[in-house]
């Protein structure tokens, strides 16, 4: 098993996902899981199935250590054990639910308990980048005592990215902290970048303008993240206090209605139980392939899709946005939707239907 978590939150919008994958009561959804966050989303709207895929085992040993908070405990518990508030029980709280896990996530926790003792939430590799931009960088341009002025005042914002980021100094210092070489050792895996050709840091800064200036802040639980070190205000949807209770009676109700496999995408695609989909959550994993392989799973889909299934996914720094015979892109939606987006480190959403 991987010794580390990638990601111990998702950073795709989650509002974007849900209006863009348009969930029926009656479907049946893939997920690609990440940290789980937009799976247990997706269930929230009652679909008749999640089924919630990742091929790095400790996302899957993190999806269910959430997903057994939600089923066993109750929300302030859980806000204490997953990170939000300070806690000294948390080892305590892990014993009361590591039963409940699969021998192999229990494993990986009861060998790593220092990530339980930190707060799960903030112990991906990608978290600890924020950390270690918060409290290296950040602090040089934003005083930490005025981010709730900063998320609610745009002429604050603007002089914060126009004057400081802009600077020399500022440019010079976030063009090495978001190069390809310092995200590929400090934040994501390095193989992530194979086929990402362009200058990781130039559009960084672009994407960061988009996400100060254009696009809502006071309620940004990516930003609010970044910025303190934790969600404060802005809780993760699934996280949010009535959400939590309706998913709990989801999981507790109908454990069957969420399904967490070890597994690629081109495996569950591969897979001959003839289920058909309604609608497909892929983050930005075509990132990860060449234009060959991400045209082949966009055929498989198509054939294990009822019609009007929802493919949604994310370019970030590779451009995937081909169209098939069969499957359409929804320019407008994609484009619409898009403009809205709070978590900003994406170039593109593509929202494709099948035909
Ligand atoms: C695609 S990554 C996205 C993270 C972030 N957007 C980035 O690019 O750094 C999200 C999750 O997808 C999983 N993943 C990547 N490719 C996959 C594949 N072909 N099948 C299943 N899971 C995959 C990773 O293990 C990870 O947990």
């Amino acid at each position: 098993m991987d010794h580390y978590i990638h990601y111990s939150n998702c950073w795709e919008d989650t509002q974007i996902l849900l209006k863009a994958l348009n969930i029926k009561n009656d479907g049946k959804y893939l997920s690609i899981l990440s940290a789980g966050d937009n799976t247990f989303s997706i269930l929230l709207h009652k679909p008749s199935s999640v089924v919630g895929i990742d091929l790095n085992p400790t996302q899957i040993a993190l999806t269910e250590l959430k997903k057994n908070c939600i089923q066993k405990l109750e929300y302030e518990e859980t806000i204490e054990f997953l990170g939000i508030k300070s806690s000294q029980k948390r080892i305590l709280i892990f014993n009361k639910i590591k039963d409940f896990l699969s021998n192999e996530s229990r494993e990986f926790f009861t060998n790593n308990t220092h990530l339980i003792e930190k707060g799960i939430i903030h112990t991906g590799k990608f978290e600890k980048y924020f950390h270690f931009f918060r409290k290296y960088i950040l602090k040089l341009f934003l005083n930490p005592n005025k981010i709730d002025n900063f998320m609610n005042n745009k002429q604050m914002r603007e002089e914060f990215f126009y004057k400081k980021v802009q600077s020399p100094l500022g440019k010079m210092l976030f063009k090495v902290f978001f190069s390809n070489q310092i995200m590929g050792l400090l934040g994501r895996n390095r193989k992530f970048f194979k086929y990402a050709s362009q200058n990781l840091a130039k559009e960084i800064l672009n994407r960061i303008e988009a996400g100060l200036i254009f696009v809502e802040t006071s309620n940004n639980p990516y930003l609010e993240y970044i910025l303190k070190g934790n969600f404060v205000k802005n809780l993760p949807h699934y996280l949010q206090e009535t959400n939590f209770y309706k998913l709990k009676q989801i999981l507790n109700e109908h454990p069957e209605k969420l399904q967490i496999h070890k597994s690629t995408l081109m495996e569950i695609l591969n897979n001959k139980n003839n289920i058909k989909f309604d609608g497909f959550n892929l983050s930005d994993v075509f990132e990860y392939m060449d234009k060959q392989e991400y045209t082949e799973h966009l055929q498989k889909i198509k054939q294990i899709s009822n019609p009007k299934a929802r493919i949604v996914y994310w370019n970030m720094l590779v451009d995937r946005n081909d169209q098939i015979e069969g499957i359409k892109t929804l320019e407008k939606l994609s484009n619409e939707l898009f403009s809205n987006n709070q978590s900003f480190f994406y170039k593109k959403l593509l929202i494709q239907e099948v035909i």
